[in-house]
C-alpha cells in the first residue's frame, strides 16, 4: 500500500483556486488585459510571477518594468488575501477532512505540495495543519510545478520511494509534475485539463480512499 499523500492545497483542499483567479482578473483588468475560465486553467499550479508573466503575454504591446511587476504582483496578493481574509473550515473541500482522517488512521502519511508562498496560512485557517506530517510550499523549492520538485522534496524528506507516493491535483501542471517525479496521480476536475493523471475524479466528494488505494495498487503491479 502506499506511504505517503501529497496533497496540493488551491482547488483540492480548498476552493481557493476560485479566488486566485478572481484576484488574477481583477489586476488583469487594470493592466487592460482580459482572459477567461479556459485560460486560467494554465495558472493553476503557477508561480505568481510566473503566472503575472502569462497573463502579460496576452499583450504583446504591454511592456514592464522589473519594479512595476512587482508590485502588480504584490497588488495581486493583496485582492487575494482580502478575498480569503474570512475563510475558515467551512471552506475544506468536501470529502476532503474524511480523507484526511482515513489516510492518517491507516498510518500513511501527509504532505501537502503547493505553489503558495500563502500555503501554511491557508491551512491554519482551515484548521487542518494538524494533519500533515510536513508542507512544501514555494519557500522550499527553486523549481516550480510542471517541475517534480514540489513531489520529489516531500517524499525525501519523508524518507519514502516515489513509487509509494499517491499526489493529487486539480491542475495540468501538477498533474505532470507527479508523473515525472514517478508517483501515482490522481486528477481532480475535469478529464479536458487532467487526462495525463493516473486515475480521474470529477469533484473532490467523489476522492474515496480505498477506491484510490484500489487504484494505486493495481497501477503498482
Ligand atoms: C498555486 C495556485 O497553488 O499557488 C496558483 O494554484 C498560484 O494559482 C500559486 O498562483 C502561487 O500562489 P501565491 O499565494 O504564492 O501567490
Ligand atoms: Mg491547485
Amino acid at each position: 500500500s502506499p506511504k505517503l499523500f501529497i496533497f496540493d492545497l488551491d482547488g483540492v483542499i480548498t476552493d481557493t483556486a476560485e479566488f486566485h483567479y478572481l484576484a488574477w482578473k481583477k489586476l488583469a483588468e487594470e493592466l487592460g488585459v482580459t482572459f477567461d475560465r479556459q485560460f486560467n486553467e494554465q495558472l493553476k499550479g503557477i508561480s505568481r510571477m510566473e503566472s503575472l508573466e502569462r497573463i502579460l503575454a496576452l499583450n504583446p504591446a504591454l511592456s514592464l518594468t522589473e519594479e512595476d511587476k512587482e508590485q502588480r504582483a504584490h497588488d495581486k496578493n493583496e485582492y487575494y488575501k482580502n478575498l480569503i481574509a474570512s475563510i475558515d473550515g467551512e471552506h475544506t473541500l468536501p470529502g476532503i477532512e474524511n480523507l484526511l482522517k482515513e489516510i492518517q488512521g491507516s498510518g500513511i502519511k501527509i504532505a501537502l505540495g503547493s505553489a503558495s508562498k500563502n500555503a501554511s496560512m491557508v491551512l491554519e485557517k482551515l484548521g487542518l495543519t494538524n494533519y500533515f506530517n510536513y508542507i512544501v510550499d514555494a519557500a522550499k523549492v527553486s523549481k516550480g510545478k510542471p517541475d517534480p520538485e514540489t513531489f520529489t522534496t516531500a517524499a525525501d524528506t519523508l524518507g519514502i520511494a516515489y513509487s509509494d507516493c499517491i499526489g493529487v491535483e486539480d491542475a495540468a501542471a501538477g498533474v505532470e509534475a507527479i508523473n515525472k517525479a514517478g508517483m501515482f496521480s490522481v486528477g481532480v476536475g475535469s478529464s479536458d485539463h487532467l487526462a495525463a493523471a493516473d486515475y480521474i475524479v470529477e469533484d473532490t466528494a467523489k476522492l474515496n480512499f480505498e477506491e484510490i488505494v484500489r487504484q494505486y495498487v493495481s497501477w503498482k503491479g
